[in-house]
């Protein structure tokens, strides 16, 4: 381990330890049960930044409360990750902490894309966006770092921080997979064997359907192509996908330059999401 990261706990030690600090500020926030994805946004954050912070918050708000159940805990793993990636500090706190008796504030979306609003995924956006705003407000980082692994979440956070003139600068940063192709998750260490083994397929289908684009086939046929792949692997089971143009997450239009194609599937109980963005032309 490089270092041994401080762990701090309440909101208020955290705010008093960001005022104090000389240099710039990079914060990663994460669900915890961090792997290869979480560590490579921990290392550009150290690279563009003197300090870095990662919060370690499974955020009740933004599941349903059998999921909030189900998701990897595991500090003590995690705090040797982010040390050996290079930050200073773990942001852990408690649920209690986070939302004391009394809050009650809530942030309205803007108007939702595509097969979100089809999936009835606000309640969760909108979770995602309260901690996010109120991690950034406790830990006051110059920059903030977000995986494309997740679009949505990431355009709906970049839009608040628009919104909000939140003092700080969101930085992209892009997907990690195993050689296989999976993105690395927290949810994939509970697969089992066989779903692990079939867990590729989802970034196979989702090639199928960059193929079928670039082949200059119809979005329509881009996504038969994609459904083809998945239904060959019998434990996986398609929630939905969509092909859309990425600035807008509006379905992609003749002669656009962009697309995104994105998937969630499930395999047994464990819902993964993933996607590819590529250009056409
Ligand atoms: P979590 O799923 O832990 O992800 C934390 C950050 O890591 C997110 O920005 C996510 O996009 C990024 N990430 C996850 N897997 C990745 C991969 N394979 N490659 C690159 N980046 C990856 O997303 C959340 O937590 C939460 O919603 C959070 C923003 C912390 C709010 O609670």
């Amino acid at each position: 381990m490089k270092n041994k990261p401080v762990i701090i706990r309440s909101p208020g030690a955290m705010t008093r330890w960001s005022a104090g600090l000389k240099g710039t500020l990079g914060f990663v926030p994460t669900l915890g049960a961090l792997h290869e994805g979480h560590e490579s946004l921990i290392k550009r954050a150290r690279r563009e930044n003197d300090v870095v912070a990662v919060s370690v918050f499974v955020n009740p708000l933004q599941f349903t409360p059998e999921g909030f159940k189900k998701y990897p805990r595991n500090l003590a793993a995690d705090a040797k990750t982010v040390g050996a990636a290079g930050a200073a500090v773990i942001f852990a706190p408690s649920a209690e902490r986070m939302y004391p008796a009394g809050f009650q504030s809530q942030i309205i979306l803007p108007p939702l894309f595509g097969a979100l609003k089809r999936q009835k995924l606000e309640w969760h956006y909108r979770g995602v966006l309260q901690v996010v705003l109120k991690l950034i407000q406790i830990v006051l980082p110059d920059r903030v770092y977000f995986g494309l692994k997740d679009p949505h979440q990431l355009a709906l956070i970049e839009r608040m921080a628009a919104d909000f003139n939140l003092p700080v600068e969101i930085r992209r940063c892009p997907t990690v997979r195993e050689r296989n192709g999976l993105a690395r998750s927290s949810r994939n260490t509970l697969l089992t064997a066989e779903e692990r083994a079939a867990a590729p397929v989802i970034y196979q289908a989702l090639r199928a359907a960059q193929k079928a684009l670039r082949g200059g086939e119809t979005p329509a046929r881009a996504m038969r192509a994609l459904e083809r792949t998945l239904v060959a692997e019998p434990l996986a089971r398609l929630e939905y996908a969509e092909i859309v143009d990425p600035a807008t997450f509006a379905s992609l239009r003749r002669g656009a330059r962009e697309a995104l194609v994105y998937a969630a599937v499930w395999l047994g109980e464990k819902r993964l999401a993933d996607n590819i963005r590529f250009r056409l032309k």
